[in-house]
């Protein structure tokens, strides 16, 4: 693995315990993409909650393996190391996005919403983007039978000026540029990991997708989802226990789609 640039170990205040996610936290200048890194921690054992933080990336990804762009120390760019239970897997975007609105809103006061799946924008500009990538083991290599590791990134756009990446012009935009307000990356750092520590901790699946339903503009419209193999337009109507947005295609189907681009039908 790439020697980090620094370490950050924090013990746990008055004798209480530490949050788990962001206790330990490498630190990079630059890497590859932060999912790699943490990937390797993973693999070696690293335990739930063990950080990647980088200021910039050369390959950072996105879902459908998109790149992500981001400029030298614009952007927080993190990714957490997961060991969740079977329940809690497939709903790590839904806790990654809720965890990017409330830190926002905790640094900032700015309110955003979440396009489905993974999108935080303000004003369909995206702030944020979430992947959560996961690996199962059959065999228990990672201690216990049947239990997976995830890997949660987090692309937080902090004082990115989407003016100088004509890439993301029109498309993207930052907390600096909503708000004026700069805000340092140790501190969106902390606040991150703070959030996503108490939206897993507190992780009562119904309690999540409740919030979910609060945070996605995407419901309530008529939209066109383009998936890896088809594209479906309809009316998104809710959302399932997995996260899953729920479709109503014109002929009365309803289908639960797992991943998938959105945009609104004309
Ligand atoms: C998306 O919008 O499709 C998800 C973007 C996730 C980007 C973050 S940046 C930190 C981490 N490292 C990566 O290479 N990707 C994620």
């Amino acid at each position: 693995m790439q020697r980090p640039d620094w370490e950050r170990f924090r013990q746990a205040a008055g004798g209480g315990p530490a949050a788990a996610i962001g206790r330990h936290v490498y630190g990079y200048r630059s890497v590859a993409s932060t999912m790699d890194v943490a990937w390797e921690l993973a693999e070696a054992g690293a335990a739930h909650g063990t950080a990647v933080v980088a200021g910039t990336q050369t390959a950072g990804r996105g879902r459908f393996a998109r790149a992500w762009v981001s400029g030298d120390g614009e952007s927080l760019l993190a990714s957490v190391v997961l060991r969740p239970a079977a329940a809690i897997a497939p709903l790590l975007t839904v806790i990654g996005c809720l965890a990017v609105l409330d830190a926002v809103r905790e640094l900032c006061g700015l309110a955003c919403a979440v396009k489905w799946p993974n999108d935080v924008h303000v004003g369909g500009r995206k702030l944020a983007g979430v992947l959560a990538e996961g690996r199962t083991y059959a065999n228990g290599t990672t201690g216990t039978s049947g239990v997976g590791v995830a890997v949660l990134g987090i692309g937080l756009n902090v004082s990115l000026d989407p003016a100088q990446h004509p890439e993301l012009a029109g498309t993207a935009t930052s907390l600096l540029a909503e708000t004026g307000q700069a805000v340092g990356l140790r501190l969106a750092g902390d606040a991150l990991f703070r959030s996503l520590d108490a939206a897993y901790g507190s992780a009562e699946p119904s309690a999540l997708i409740a919030r979910w339903r609060e945070a996605l503009d995407t419901l309530g419209q008529r939209v066109t989802v383009r998936g890896r193999d088809a594209t479906l337009s309809g009316l998104a109507e809710d959302v399932d226990a997995a996260g899953r947005l729920l479709l109503r295609t014109d002929d009365g189907t309803l289908h639960a789609l797992s991943e998938g681009d959105v945009t609104l039908a004309g």
